[in-house]
Parts: C-alpha cells; sequence; structure tokens
C-alpha cells in the first residue's frame, strides 16, 4: 500500500510523491495508456527491477516524482516529473507528465500540474519550471497555455522518442506569473 500523505490538494484530485508501492498500478496504466503516450513521451519499463531503479532517481535532489491521484478513491490519473533541477542562480526544473487513457480529458491534469507548481514554487523554492513539447502534441500544449506557461523558444531535435530525435518547443512558467514569491537564488 503506497503512503497516501498528500501533499497538496485540488478540488477533484491531489498529489503526492510516487513510491515502489504504485508500480502495479502504474504498470496496468501505462499498458493501457500505450497508443496515447506514444510518440510523446519515452516508454518507460516497469519490471520490478526497472521501476526500482526509476523511482530510485527521485531520491536525488535533482529530481521530484509525483502521482496525480483523485482524492474520491485514491486511484492514479497521471504522473509528473519535475527533472534535471538546478538550484543557486537559477533554480529551474523541467517537467515531465502523462495522463492515463481511461481518464483523460477531464481536466485532472490541469489540476494536478496546477498543484505540482504551486508546490514547485512554494515548498521547493523553485524559480522557474520548462515544459519541452513536440509541436504537434496539441493536449499538451493546451495544457500548459492554461496554466500560463509562455512559449520560449524552439529546440530541434531536443530528445529521442519513438525511435527519432524530435524537435521539441520549450515553454515556461515562473514565480511570479503565479503571484508566489520569486526564489532569491540564494539557494
Ligand atoms: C498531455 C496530456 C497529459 C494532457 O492530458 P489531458 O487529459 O488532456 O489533461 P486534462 O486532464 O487537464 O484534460 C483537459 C481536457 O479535459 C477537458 N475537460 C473535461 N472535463 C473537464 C473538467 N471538469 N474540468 C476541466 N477540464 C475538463 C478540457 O476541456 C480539456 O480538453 P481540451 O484539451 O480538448 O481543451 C495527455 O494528453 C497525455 O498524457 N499525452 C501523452 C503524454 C504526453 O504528451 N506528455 C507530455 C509530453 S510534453
Amino acid at each position: 500500500m503506497p503512503d497516501q500523505s498528500f501533499l497538496v490538494y485540488g478540488p477533484r484530485v491531489a498529489i503526492r510523491h510516487i513510491s515502489f508501492e504504485d508500480r502495479e498500478e502504474i504498470a496496468a496504466l501505462d499498458r493501457e495508456s500505450a497508443a496515447l503516450h506514444r510518440p510523446w513521451v519515452p516508454a518507460r519499463a516497469t519490471t520490478p527491477d526497472a521501476f526500482r531503479e526509476y523511482v530510485a532517481r527521485f531520491d536525488r535532489p535533482t529530481h521530484e516524482g509525483f502521482v496525480v491521484c483523485l482524492r474520491a478513491n485514491g486511484a492514479i490519473v497521471g504522473g509528473i516529473n519535475i527533472n534535471n533541477i538546478v538550484r543557486g542562480g537559477i533554480q529551474s526544473g523541467a517537467l515531465g507528465y502523462v495522463a492515463y487513457a481511461s481518464t483523460t480529458g477531464r481536466g485532472y491534469m490541469t489540476e494536478g500540474l496546477r498543484l505540482v507548481v504551486e508546490y514547485a514554487f512554494t515548498a521547493l523554492g523553485l524559480h522557474r519550471l520548462e515544459a519541452n513539447i513536440q509541436p504537434g502534441n496539441t493536449a499538451s500544449v493546451r495544457l500548459v497555455e492554461r496554466l500560463g506557461f509562455l512559449r520560449e523558444g524552439y529546440s530541434p531535435r531536443f530528445q529521442y522518442v519513438d525511435g527519432a530525435w524530435r524537435d521539441h518547443e520549450r515553454w515556461a512558467i515562473t514565480a511570479e506569473t503565479t503571484g508566489h514569491a520569486a526564489a532569491d537564488g540564494s539557494a
């Protein structure tokens, strides 16, 4: 049974850290969502060894891994990571996120990502979050636009996904946009 201690609550969903105990639920969700995820995000292995290695990444201060859960029953409806966190005068991290096929298109990810952004700019003291999105990924672009991210630029052949180096747009949000005090860069 995963630790259900939530970090931040929205009206319908809450976020908590991912744990190894989430493996079977996430493996089933990944399986049902293979077509939704390809070619937008790299496939993730969910064998016990691979998943243990995956969650171990979040023991490092440079990575934070969350699951988005329904408040009603704790079911996982999304996953959101903050990767490659840089401190000092940058205070920035790179987002990765997925919805799942059976619960996509209901606004859960909009709510969940808003909670992660809030957590990042308060508890984590970050100042900026970026999302690198393939230009054809309209669901993802719509998601970050709704939350106030701005398109910063274009990165040709940015990431290897589904057998090819894919161009990505770089979208980002800073703490000022959300009304949170900006970190002072002294950490
Ligand atoms: C990108 C992704 C996470 C977006 O997930 P999502 O399910 O569309 O996001 P939400 O749960 O916030 O749902 C938003 C949609 O629900 C609709 N919706 C329905 N009921 C709603 C409600 N009660 N409240 C809010 N929105 C609601 C919204 O209008 C919106 O539809 P639209 O995009 O057509 O305008 C998802 O498409 C995905 O996993 N894609 C594959 C992986 C991926 O691309 N990851 C990101 C790589 S950069």
